[in-house]
């Protein structure tokens, strides 16, 4: 894992921004599409603004696939969703192809909701393990180490690309995620954590703690021939030891 410490949380926005857009761009000439998982929380929404206010023409968005690393039990137009967030903070703003729109469909029923979604995720393209490639992934963490909607103490082995969590301590308790196993394909990970809230977390993911899924995330992205760089803002840095 490369570690990327900045200033403050503008800087930090603005390196992930240039890193994300290389990165799609580099797919784009490889494969002729890219795709990208997005960040739901709030971290990455000043990474997406950067996006939309400054880079909309520095890459065709037509050949982007979006999709989402983890939902809220809610459908997209609910103020919960982190699709509806970013849709209005940076997919509206892009010239993006519908057909490569992956929002997660709701259903009343959760276990229903990871299926669907899981099988939506089949629209995407392949890598040769006939799985979606996942060209760049963002990752956020919490202050319990989580990252997506993976918490510690979930069972994370499930090998479906999607899995139903009922018991999140994060409001709201019900969301489907990406599982570890699906992070195995991703291909560039980014983890963004900003403010003094995170820095217990950092440091875990720092020192390897595999109780921190995100330790368990950077491991799987790391364990093909995925690349993490991990960018932190001073406060989020502060307990690292340099
Ligand atoms: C969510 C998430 C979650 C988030 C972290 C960090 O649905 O909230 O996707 O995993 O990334 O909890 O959230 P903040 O950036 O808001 O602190």
């Amino acid at each position: 894992m490369n570690l990327l410490q900045f200033d403050n949380n503008s800087t930090l926005a603005e390196c992930a921004a240039k890193l994300t857009i290389d990165r799609l761009k580099s797919a784009i000439s490889e494969f002729g599409d890219a795709v990208w998982v997005l960040a739901g929380g709030n971290t990455p929404m000043t990474c997406y603004e950067v996006i939309s206010n400054k880079y909309v023409d520095l890459l065709d968005w037509q050949k982007v696939w979006f999709l989402m690393g983890d939902e809220r039990h809610v459908n997209t137009e609910h103020s919960d969703s982190n699709w509806g967030a970013i849709e209005e903070q940076l997919l509206s703003k892009l010239n993006v192809s519908v057909d490569h729109l992956l929002p997660p469909a709701y259903s009343e029923n959760l276990e229903e909701m990871a299926k669907n979604y899981s099988a939506s995720l089949y629209r995407l393209p392949a890598n040769g393990n006939g799985r979606p490639r996942l060209d760049v992934v963002w990752l956020g963490i919490g202050e319990d180490g989580h990252s997506l909607s993976l918490f510690p103490g979930n069972d994370l082995s499930m090998t479906d690309l999607v899995m139903p969590v009922s018991n999140s301590p994060k409001p709201p308790s019900e969301r489907i995620s990406l599982t570890l196993f699906t992070l195995a394909q991703a291909r560039y990970g980014l983890v963004l954590a900003t403010g003094e809230a995170k820095a217990n977390a950092v440091k875990k993911l720092v020192d390897n703690d595999m109780a921190a899924p995100v330790a368990q995330a950077v491991e799987k992205i790391e364990s093909r021939e995925g690349t993490v760089y991990l960018l932190v803002d001073r406060q989020a840095g502060s307990l690292i030891d340099n």
